[in-house]
């Protein structure tokens, strides 16, 4: 009834709608910094993307209602505001020290004994924690609110890039859910605890004032994304994951950095203040705040404190006493660093007791009570000498580089691949450029792409050649499709990649042909093709001639080659190098028709039919078996006595094999069949009930008395987060 109300009425109702808005926007925030915290610190979301977004829009309204209620912390800022000119300078209360490197276990021990020396003990417990490949920040928090994030400069004096970092979603902007008490003590220290976490601590309050260092970083896969991008808009392209979040954060325009996949790790609690003077964090008791804030005696302790806060702890840390456990896993991640989505250089040892770190202080800029373990570089620069050409075993033509040779990963390289014709233009390498070469694990190295301030004058743009590098045929390229092929299947090289692929591995495994005697056995006539290598039993003693081989070795290929005669089907349809055929279809194939012979007989159609297979496979099998000299090959392999049959009840093998699973209950992301088919296609089994030889029960919602008996049994149970889980630990996707 508005007409009857006075001006002091209107009043009264803006400030009840005020005062609701002003709530609604504090429970709000707290709900979103939760879900935040959930998400991207603990990759274990409750609500859906959707629901989140819900969140967010009603946010966002509230506050273009009540513009006077917008705080620098809330999370709609954090998305990116208006550009900013300069970045402003941040002294550094405290240097951010920089670390002393080892490159071997002998190393690390001469640290160990050195630091022994110091304190006169040997028994300290030391932290062990990845080494983040990306940029050192510093965070100032100011009664719970993240007030400043600087980088580390010259570590007195760093650039001020605080609006960048706020838009880093998974730095906390406030530590305190108002009204909650903090986040740390509500929802966040309830999660799933991980290594560091100091259960029960009871800290009174926050410091009034702390800063937290840590290293910002790009994922692995968000650059690859963020340069495919790049590459498709015609602009340069980022060196590493670090020069890429390098460059992110530095953006005058916080919407772009917000727009990069960036994310954080923090590692060291660096000074606090509890309302007197600043400290840096060594152990104590100090009044804060009206509460007490007993702050953290060692490194582990701070660690747990500032992941209970929800701060992004890396869970990959760990706290030892002895120095050979510390050097095994120094050791132990050289090779599991590929498994992570983030780069790492190395792992830093730190001393664990922050006593001991003050009593051994520093030289210079390097602590005592810190080093860093440093991995062999993945990438190195150096200069591509020229762009060869290869032939693969389908007459795909294969560029790769011609480099000068260069130690990358602990290892010599001096060629790497490029992939193909359209990948080299849109990275823009050329011959005589600079080129970032990265090696990972055992991947064959590959050009990242050139340096293009030190390009000289004079280079050019990279074409493929117009005829095939083996046998001068014209080169073809399919529509659609990046690769040229050499179109000629007598080609002598994509012959001799069919030998090597015939004996290899996933195929007909057979031992002691390698790529010198493949060719050796082409360039002498001795064989034609795989099923040839059957016959040369016949001829033992002209192999024994053959360079370098002694009878000896003739006759371990020999016998090598009749033990693959008794190769299951499928890896037989592999050796037969039909294209798109790999194990997994070969596998499909194989238990589908049963024999070769159904198989040849079968149209493209029938083929493509069977689940996962679809028309582009059904069409290149049967066109495969269309041609004449392919079934004469078949035939040859017949006669030699290869197998050509599936053996029936064959368990498959795969990353499951030989575990039994039993599926109860509704799930959520997979059907029931779907999960079971899973199962089964990577060579685990699957039982209908639960029994002493169960090894996991995978459990939905209304799991019934499946799940009892698992309990009864003491079998191991999965809900789905945990069965998907261990489908990716081993490398299946789903
Ligand atoms: S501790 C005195 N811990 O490495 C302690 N640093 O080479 C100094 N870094 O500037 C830092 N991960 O940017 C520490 N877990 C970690 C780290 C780490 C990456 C970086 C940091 C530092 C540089 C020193």
């Amino acid at each position: 009834m508005r007409a009857t109300d006075a001006a002091g009425g209107e009043t009264v109702r803006e400030t009840a709608e005020y005062q609701h808005a002003k709530l609604r926007v504090e429970e709000l925030r707290s709900q979103i910094a939760y879900h935040d915290h959930r998400y991207f610190v603990l990759d274990s979301p409750e609500i859906s993307d959707a629901d989140y977004d819900r969140l967010i829009v009603e946010l966002r309204e509230l506050e273009e209602r009540h513009p006077e209620l917008i705080t620098p912390d809330s999370p709609t800022q954090r998305v990116g505001g208006a550009p900013v000119e300069t970045f402003g300078i941040v002294e550094h209360r405290v240097p951010l020290l920089s670390l002393a490197n080892a490159f071997s276990g002998e190393q690390l021990r001469a640290w160990h004994a050195r630091a022994s020396r110091l304190i006169e003990r040997s028994d300290f417990a030391m932290v062990c924690e990845p080494k983040i490949d990306g940029l050192a920040c510093a965070l100032v928090y100011e009664d719970g609110s993240l007030v400043t994030a600087a980088t580390r400069g010259d570590g007195m004096r760093g650039e001020n890039i605080t609006v960048n970092v706020r838009t880093i979603r998974s730095v906390p902007s406030a530590l305190r859910d108002k009204g909650q008490g903090t986040r740390g003590k509500g929802q966040g220290a309830r999660d799933k605890g991980q290594g560091a976490r100091d259960k029960g601590k009871g800290n009174g309050d926050l410091p009034a004032r702390f800063e937290v260092r840590g290293e910002i970083y790009m994922t692995k896969s968000g650059f690859e994304r963020v340069n495919a991008e790049r590459g498709e808009a015609g602009e340069p392209l980022f060196a590493s994951p670090r020069n890429s979040a390098a460059g992110s954060v530095r953006q005058k325009d916080s919407r772009v950095t917000a727009s990069r996949p960036l994310d954080a790790f923090w590692y060291q609690l660096g000074w606090w203040e509890a309302g007197g003077g600043t400290r840096e964090a060594r152990g104590g008791k100090r009044e804060v705040g009206g509460g007490i804030w007993r702050s953290p005696g060692t490194h582990w302790e701070a660690l747990g404190w500032l992941r209970d806060l929800g701060f992004k702890v890396n869970p990959n840390i760990q706290r030892f006493t002895s120095l050979d456990e510390v050097i095994g896993f120094c050791e132990g991640w050289v090779e599991k660093r590929e498994s992570l989505d983030y780069e790492i250089d190395g792992i830093v040892i730190k001393v664990d007791d922050l006593g001991l770190q003050r009593q051994m202080g520093a030289v210079g800029r390097e602590p005592r009570w810190a080093i860093a373990y440093k991995f062999p570089p993945t990438q190195a620069t150096t200069k591509l000498l020229q762009i060869a050409v290869n032939v693969g075993r389908t007459g795909t033509l294969n560029p790769f580089a011609i480099l000068e040779p260069v130690h990358v990963g602990g290892a010599k390289v001096q060629m790497a691949t490029l992939h193909n014709e359209d990948d080299i233009r849109r990275k823009d390498i050329r011959v005589g450029d600079m080129v970032i070469v990265q090696r990972a694990g055992d991947v064959i190295p590959q050009v990242v792409g050139p340096v293009l301030s030190l390009r000289v004058p004079g280079t050019r743009r990279f074409s493929m050649p117009k005829r095939c590098p083996s046998c001068k045929t014209e080169v073809v390229r399919n529509e659609g499709e990046a690769a040229y092929y050499c179109p000629n299947r007598q080609c002598p090289e994509q012959r001799t990649r069919l030998l090597e692929h015939f004996v290899g591995r996933g195929a007909m495994d057979i031992e002691g042909i390698g790529e010198q005697l493949a060719r050796l056995l082409m360039a002498r006539g001795l064989v034609r093709d795989g099923a040839d290598l059957y016959g040369l039993k016949d001829r033992r003693e002209e192999l024994i001639g053959i360079e370098r081989l002694g009878a000896k070795s003739v006759d371990n290929v020999l016998a090598n080659i009749e033990a693959s005669k008794r190769r299951p089907l499928a890896r037989v349809l592999v050796a037969l190098g039909i294209r798109h055929v790999g194990g997994e279809v070969a596998t499909a194939l194989a238990q589908q028709f049963g024999g070769m012979d159904a198989l040849m007989s079968a149209t493209a159609e029938q083929i493509a039919e069977l689940p996962g297979i679809g028309l582009v496979i059904g069409e290149s099998v049967a066109e495969f078996f269309s041609r004449a000299e392919n079934r004469e090959m078949v035939e040859r392999l017949r006669s030699a006595g290869v197998n050509l049959v599936e053996a029936r009840g064959a368990a498959r093998e795969g990353p499951l094999s030989g575990l039994t699973f039993v599926v109860t209950g509704r799930l959520e992301r997979l059907s029931r069949n779907e999960a079971e088919s899973l199962i089964k296609a990577h060579g685990g089994a699957v039982g209908s009930s639960v029994t002493k030889k169960t090894d996991y029960v995978v459990a939905g919602a209304e799991p019934g008395s499946k799940l009892a008996k698992a309990e009864a049994l003491g079998t191991a149970v999965l809900d789905e987060g945990g069965f998907l889980g261990l489908l990716a630990e081993r490398g299946i996707s789903v």
